[in-house]
């Protein structure tokens, strides 16, 4: 989604907005824009396509040298990715510029309005018709900060805006409903970000903006107002990523490095929640033990990878924590008249806190007075606001567009619930909790094990690079393994993945089976006999149509030897944990393929790192 920085203090905006921008293309977009205020002037750059044409264009004629900017990368929602559709957009006068974050509902009527008053309008999009709003509103007196209130007050839909105006040459104006919007708090200095990877070079002390909240940023004061301008109130937080965190760390892709940094991200998400007496401490969460005994149902929701992680942790909440417990895809949850009460524990799975599916599942489910408790992997986002209590994942930011770390971080968070959820109903003895918590307290080094074997899996990737189909295979938690495989190999090599319940190949899939189609098959430990042994025939079944069988096994299992052509053994781990395991080499085998042919794996096209629209 878009990508939004400002800049007010004593350095050259243009270096600061352009590096911020730099830092925030993971996020997808399709043109980018920089506005300058400088000797009482207001100069704008912008162009399709990505930064390097811009900052080629800035080259050629760079803009008079200033101290206050903002700049934006823009994934186009209305109108299409050209330089006259990109940000920043500008009044009839060319004294104001806005940019834009979001979608406004009602711009349509704003658009005609303005154009029946003589206001001319040049672009496709719905950003522009605010650049003309503030033109007329700066007319009424009071500076761009009552301007943008009085503008805000007008506006339907989810925004995120930043203005400047030649009136006020030292002033950075942002505005915030639903869109994402950080404050950068500095010495003489301030920032603006839709991410705060856009300014922790410069400081880790921020300030995220809430609901229908109004800034004004001068370099030695930041004032936040609600959109009637009454004073609101903030709190800083300080960022605990440093900018190294964020850089690809020596990998050609940040997806190679947060493959690699999955061991340490699994660790540091059990990090402080396991008791020296080996039960979880989760108080952070903020939901009180009695009220997690009256739940009598759970309903999560995510979307994409998060919600192939609230499909493990159906299986695992169901059978550690004995309640049943409903799966749904956000922006499928809240049009289907969910049954929803105050017994029912809600759990929204985001890694950026951002999904404006997930967001919205989540408003709807607070009306129906449902508990919402968030998994969220970015501090300060808007997920964790919304919800009764959250449980962040602690996966360090999480850059490339395919979530990996984030996700096996998100089911560490789901067993750390589920096993709460037992501890505190008495639903498993005691004892049993403590050894399950001890064994997942094993998952790092085991995740470790895993990633020291990849080399096979990445031939294998290579050797299949020319294929137009691969099928995956999967039975009980081995099922959303095999969704999550299939996700990353469409979203990285653009080609045909479809992941099935193996139950289901004789109810039609198994007509797909073709002479040397490459299918993964994901099979349960040993201990689950009666599953293991299905699953054993299912891969006798494909193999004898021809499939090329590709089997994810436990080390040791030498039951499907006979019938795999090529064997992936991963650590012995109890069944409600394999996908820790199981799911790395289909991460390996996607980003191993799609580099083979070529794509950038770190932004996938068409794709962004997070849907900050519906
Ligand atoms: C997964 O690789 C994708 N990037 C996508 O499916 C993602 O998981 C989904 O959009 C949800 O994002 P979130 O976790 O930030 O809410």
């Amino acid at each position: 989604m878009c990508g939004i920085v400002g800049y007010v203090g004593a350095k050259p905006a243009l270096d600061v907005v352009v590096e911020g921008l730099a830092r925030l293309e993971y996020r997808g977009y399709d043109s980018a824009g920089v506005a300058v205020l400088a000797d009482g002037r207001l100069t704008t750059a912008k162009r399709a396509g990505k930064l390097v044409n811009l900052r080629n264009a800035l080259e050629e004629e760079p803009p008079p040298a200033g101290t206050t900017g903002m700049g934006h990368t823009r994934w186009a929602t209305h109108g299409p990715p050209n330089d006259r559709n990109a940000h920043p957009h500008t009044d009839c006068t060319g004294t104001v510029a806005v940019i834009h974050n979001g979608i406004i509902e009602n711009f349509a009527r704003l658009r005609a309005e303005l154009e029946e008053a003589g206001h001319k309008l040049r672009s496709d999009t719905d950003t522009e018709a605010v650049a003309h709003l503030l033109e007329d509103e700066l007319k009424r007196g009071g500076g761009l900060p009552d301007a943008m209130r009085r503008v805000c007050r007008r506006l339907e839909g989810a925004f995120t805006l930043v203005a400047v105006h030649t009136g006020d040459t030292d002033l950075v104006v942002g505005a915030r409903r639903n869109s994402p919007l950080v404050v950068g708090l500095g010495k003489g200095e301030n920032f603006l970000a839709s991410d705060v990877a856009a300014f922790i070079a410069h400081t880790r002390d921020a300030i995220e903006l809430g609901q229908d909240q109004v800034v004004e940023l001068r370099p030695n004061g930041v004032v936040v107002t609600d959109f009637a301008g009454r004073p609101a109130e903030v709190k800083e937080y300080h960022v605990d990523w440093d900018v190294s965190a964020a850089e690809k760390g020596g990998y050609d892709y940040f997806m190679l490095k947060e493959i690699a940094e999955q061991p340490r991200a699994v660790a540091d998400t059990l990090l402080g929640r396991i008791g020296t007496d080996g039960r979880l401490i989760l108080d952070e969460m903020r939901m009180p033990d009695q009220e997690l005994r009256e739940v009598d149902k759970v309903i999560i929701v995510a979307c994409g990878t998060a919600n192939h992680a609230g499909l493990i942790a159906k299986y695992a909440i169901e059978h550690w924590a004995g309640l049943p417990c409903e799966v749904e895809l956000a922006h499928e949850f809240r049009y289907r008249d969910p049954i929803l009460n105050r017994s029912t524990l809600v759990i929204a799975i985001s890694q950026s806190g951002e999904t404006m599916d997930t967001l919205m599942a989540v408003r709807h489910a607070r009306e129906q007075h449902a508990k919402v408790l968030g998994i969220c992997n970015v501090n300060g986002s808007t997920l964790p606001r919304e919800c009764d209590g959250v449980l962040y994942t602690h996966a360090g930011p999480e850059i490339a567009v395919a979530s990996t770390k984030a996700f096996l971080t998100q089911l560490v968070a789901v067993y750390l619930i589920a096993l709460y959820l037992a501890q505190v109903r008495g639903t498993k003895w005691g004892d049993e909790v403590f050894a399950m918590i001890q064994l997942l307290a094993q998952m790092p080094e085991k995740v470790d094990k895993v990633l020291e074997t990849m080399e096979p899996v990445r031939e294998l990737a290579r050797s299949l690079a020319g294929e137009r189909c691969v099928l995956f295979l999967g039975r009980h938690v081995g099922f959303p393994v095999a969704l999550e495989g299939a996700l990353k190999l469409k979203e990285l090599a653009y080609m045909h993945a479809e992941g099935f319940a193996a139950g289901e190949l004789k109810h039609g899939p198994i007509a797909l089976i073709e002479e040397g189609l490459p299918v993964v098959v994901v099979v349960p430990p040993r201990a689950r006999d009666v599953l293991h042994d299905k699953i054993v025939s299912n891969i006798q079944e494909i193999r004898a149509r021809g499939a090329r069988t590709i089997v994810i096994a436990e080390e040791g299992d030498t039951s499907v030897e006979p019938y795999a052509d090529t064997l992936i053994a991963v650590p012995a781990v109890p069944t409600l944990l394999q996908p820790l395991v199981t799911t790395v080499p289909l991460q390996v085998f996607a980003c191993e393929l799609a580099t083979a042919k070529g794509h950038d794996v770190d932004q996938p096209r068409n794709l962004a790192k997070s849907v900050t629209v519906e």
